[in-house]
């Protein structure tokens, strides 16, 4: 039978008296007050870290001019604030103009009165820019083409151009946009995605929301 002795077994730094039950209790001991200093500090940074992940960014109705400043067959031009708090690089641009039942088909809702596309082309991101005489949005990147109604009609971004909730503030008398929101080819609207991410079929499935995108009114 084994002595309980780590002197007896000839183990490193074994000293008299000294059991190996004893030995493994100090272990135990030693290692746990290791851990749990490492995970006072790993921890707070972790969390500070990745937890942003999980959490949607705040957002509000943003003023953006009345109902008269827009009309059905061209597109206002306005800076939005697409990210809080982080000054004039948290700014967008939306292109606006109210809505036009003749061409605007996707079922009416009450945050769409005013159509307003997100100039981030969705291709890779870069700033798109309407061109008033041909009707179409260019991205300049890698030559992206969006119709009218930010339908997709040449190069290569995957989905037509996010939109903005709309809504029509009463108290002030003034149109106002809220979070974006992404839309399919049949321009049926989705939780925001990211550019390069295709919404048809089964791209809404591979393509969850990230859970730091701001969730509409709508419940997107
Ligand atoms: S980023 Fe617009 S076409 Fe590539």
């Amino acid at each position: 039978m084994k002595s309980k002795y780590t002197a007896d077994r000839k183990m490193p730094g074994a000293f008299e008296g000294e059991t190996v039950t004893r030995r493994n209790f100090m272990n135990v001991v030693a290692q746990g007050s290791g851990m749990v200093a490492v995970a006072a500090i790993a921890l707070p940074a972790l969390g500070f870290a990745i937890g942003p992940i999980f959490k949607s960014l705040p957002w509000s109705w943003q003023p953006i001019g009345t109902p008269s400043d827009f009309s059905e067959t061209a597109y206002s031009t306005k800076v939005v604030q697409i990210v809080p708090d982080v000054g004039e690089v948290g700014n967008s641009i939306a292109y606006v103009r109210s809505r036009n039942p003749a061409i605007d088909t996707e079922p009416e809702t009450k945050w769409n009165h005013w159509v307003a596309l997100s100039s981030r082309c969705m291709h890779l991101g870069c700033p798109v820019r309407y061109v008033e005489a041909a009707e179409r949005f260019i991205c300049p990147c890698h030559g992206g083409v969006y119709d009218f109604l930010g339908e997709v009609v040449g190069g290569p971004p995957v989905r037509p151009l996010d939109r903005f909730y709309t809504r029509f503030n009463p108290a002030n008398g003034l149109v106002e946009l809220g979070p974006r929101y992404s839309v399919n080819d049949q321009l049926q609207a989705f939780s925001p995605r990211d550019p390069a991410q295709p919404l048809n079929g089964i791209g809404q499935y591979l393509y969850p929301r990230r859970f730091s995108t701001a969730e509409g009114p709508a419940g997107y």
